[in-house]
């Protein structure tokens, strides 16, 4: 990979890896894509059947027409998010709130939604009936294409966007039948910065032998960023 000398350490971008929506009009260069792509290919999955495969669309005609579809489909979900998760009630009404500003990223990052860079659909190229199982064979890599652009000072988000629009997807690309659309991820250079990813303590999510327990050992690391409560 190019650049090594500049990445982030390995545990540094597990902590920082949050989910960037803003990015700078620029496009992100191929050898970068192929390092991000590359982390994609290296994850696990099932008996390493390696049933993920990746479409990149980036500024031809056919990624201007996948960007804008799935644009549609991100604005309805979000209107239907908006409305449904209560967004605008509550503290959604102060100006400052956590809850208004991340209405507010929603809001721009839809609104610009067919301009992003780059954007990935990552798709399960199913081989027997779904199962619970099934995603783990394909979220791993998708993770994987989010760290792999952390390391390279890029960023993104993944989506269920594509939801609303899956057939037309398949029209337009003419996936085969078995091709199931898990994720839509969005990449770019990051408008703002990275920053530590904000969760509740490690050890109400971490139990040792007695479920509902934190571990003793179970303590975040000096200076993490923690959420009081979800
Ligand atoms: C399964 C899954 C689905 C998600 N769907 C969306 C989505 O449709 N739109 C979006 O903007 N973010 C989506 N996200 C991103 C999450 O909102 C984000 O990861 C979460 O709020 C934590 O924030 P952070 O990644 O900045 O730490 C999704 C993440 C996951 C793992």
């Amino acid at each position: 990979m190019s650049d090594a000398s500049h990445e982030v350490t390995l545990s540094e971008g597990l902590a920082t890896t949050r989910s960037i929506r803003r990015y700078l009009p620029e496009p992100i260069p191929e050898d970068v894509l192929r390092d991000i792509l590359f982390g994609a290919t290296r994850a696990p999955s099932g008996s390493n059947r390696q049933p993920f495969r990746f479409m990149v669309f980036t500024d031809t005609e056919k990624s201007k027409q996948v960007k804008a579809l799935i644009a549609q489909g991100a604005q309805t979900l979000w209107n239907f998010k908006r409305a449904n998760d209560g967004y605008d009630a509550g503290s959604g009404s102060e100006e400052n709130s956590p809850k208004t500003r991340m209405a507010n990223t929603m809001e721009n990052y839809v609104e610009n939604f067919a301009e992003v860079p780059v954007l990935v659909l990552a798709i399960l190229l199913r081989y027997r009936d779904p199962n619970p199982m099934e995603g783990a064979s394909v979220y791993p890599a998708c993770q994987n294409v989010l760290l792999a652009a952390r390391a390279k000072g890029y960023g993104g988000v993944l989506t269920g966007f594509h939801g609303y629009v899956t057939k037309e997807l398949h029209e337009l690309l003419q996936f085969p039948e078995n091709a199931f659309i898990a994720a839509t991820i969005t990449l770019g250079k990051p408008a703002g910065s990275h920053g530590p990813v904000r969760r509740v303590p490690m050890n109400q999510l971490v139990y040792g032998d007695t479920w509902g327990e934190g571990a003793s050992w179970a303590i975040d690391p000096d200076g993490t960023a923690v959420m009081k409560g979800r």
